[in-house]
């Protein structure tokens, strides 16, 4: 192998390795991702799956109206406000996706939730605040 090749590979390895906030879900397809639109369709169907998601396991901290006045809120980082327009860390469905699999470094006060709730679902509670927000 010529060197210059050992250098990238070590590079990309090590860049990879930094990118990815926990080692437990192991690493997130982040370019994946970002390429991604949401894949579940907005449907009532979508929006009444992702109810319950929501209310279990974020309005402790976003709200039960998304707002981010949850009693668990932390005093540190206010919970995000999910149904207005503002987006801190990017409002396209495959951000807000990411933003919730990945958690918000270096923090994670936002914890990352993928593992504990599945793919599908994490689509379900997108669809499930674009409904709230529209109220
Ligand atoms: C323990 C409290 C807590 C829980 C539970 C929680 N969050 Fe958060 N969330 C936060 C905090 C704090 C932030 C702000 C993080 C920051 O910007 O540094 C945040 C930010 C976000 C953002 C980014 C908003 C933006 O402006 O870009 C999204 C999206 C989000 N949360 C969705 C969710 C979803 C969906 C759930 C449930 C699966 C959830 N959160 C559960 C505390 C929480």
């Amino acid at each position: 192998m010529r060197p210059q090749l050992i250098i990238g590979l070590v590079t990309l390895l090590g860049v990879g390795g930094v990118m990815s906030p926990r080692t437990t879900n192991g690493p997130v397809g982040v370019t994946v991702l970002a390429a991604q639109d949401n894949p579940v369709a907005l449907s009532e169907e979508s929006v009444t799956a992702g109810r319950p998601v929501y209310l279990r396991f974020c309005a402790s901290c976003h709200g039960f109206s998304g707002r981010g006045d949850g009693v668990a809120g932390s005093t540190a980082t206010a919970p995000a406000n999910l149904i207005d327009d503002e987006w801190s860390h990017g409002g396209s469905d495959a951000e807000i996706y990411k933003t919730i699999a990945e958690g918000v470094p270096p923090d994670y006060e936002m914890e990352e939730w993928l593992g504990r709730i599945s793919e599908e679902d994490i689509w379900n509670v997108i669809n499930y605040l674009k409904d709230l927000a529209a109220q």
